[in-house]
């Protein structure tokens, strides 16, 4: 049997192409690959540079945003990196330091804040998305010089040791007391899951939130 192809299947001659005036697909992309890399070393070939120095001051500039939020009950207006967490607003900009930083990952829950109510991880938290918000702390829980009820229960039940969790805890706490999710230690112990505590205190935690709960 022959192999040849019908005529109607083969390509026409190269001459076509090699008299065009277009690049060849090899040329192509081997000029490109050239730019791309180029312009990832810095945007010069050549010694000729392709970005402007307002260009590239522009592109390095990360975008920031005006943001006002009420922490502890004093409005704040800030211009924030876009990328910021919550966490870095209150602890670097704000002077916050009570919400801790431990994992910086979502997985500890020493940074929990409230949120309009809501139990928060405050690192996973973008600042610039927390317009008109209401933010507690920590550092916003006591009355004065009257403790909340679950920091004195904390105390009462000596539910720390070395208390790099506790604001977390306490804070989660609060919101686990809202929600009411309070009816056996058990439902406790779930509803605190995300929040570690390296020194194991978990017994005692369950039981100043049962104490501030009334159930005790
Ligand atoms: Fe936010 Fe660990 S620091 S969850
Ligand atoms: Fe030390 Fe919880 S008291 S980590």
């Amino acid at each position: 049997m022959s192999t040849e192809l019908p005529e109607s299947a083969v390509p026409p001659p190269t001459d076509a192409h090699e008299s065009s005036p277009a690049p060849s697909r090899r040329a192509f992309i081997a000029t490109t690959t050239a730019v791309g890399g180029a312009v990832v070393a810095g945007g010069v070939i050549g010694g000729t540079s392709l970005v402007g120095p307002e260009e590239a001051a522009a592109a390095d500039a990360s975008p920031s945003s005006r943001v006002s939020l009420t922490v502890n009950g004093t409005r704040r207006s800030v211009t924030v990196d876009n990328r910021t967490s919550l966490l870095d607003l209150l602890r670097e900009r704000f002077g916050l330091g009570g919400s801790k930083k431990g994992c910086n990952a979502g997985a500890c829950g020493a940074c929990t804040v409230l949120v309009d109510g809501r139990r928060v991880n405050s690192c996973l938290t973008l600042a610039v998305r927390l317009e008109g918000a209401e933010v507690t702390t920590i550092e916003g829980l006591a009355e004065g010089d009257e403790l909340h009820p679950l920091q004195q229960a904390f105390i009462e039940q000596d539910a720390f040791q070395c208390g790099y969790c506790t604001p977390g805890q306490i804070m989660s706490g609060v919101g686990c007391i809202q929600e009411g999710h309070t009816d056996s230690p058990e439902e406790i112990r779930e509803w605190l899951s995300g929040n570690i505590c390296r020194c194991g205190c978990y017994v005692k935690i369950v039981r100043a939130v049962e104490q501030t709960a009334g159930r005790k």
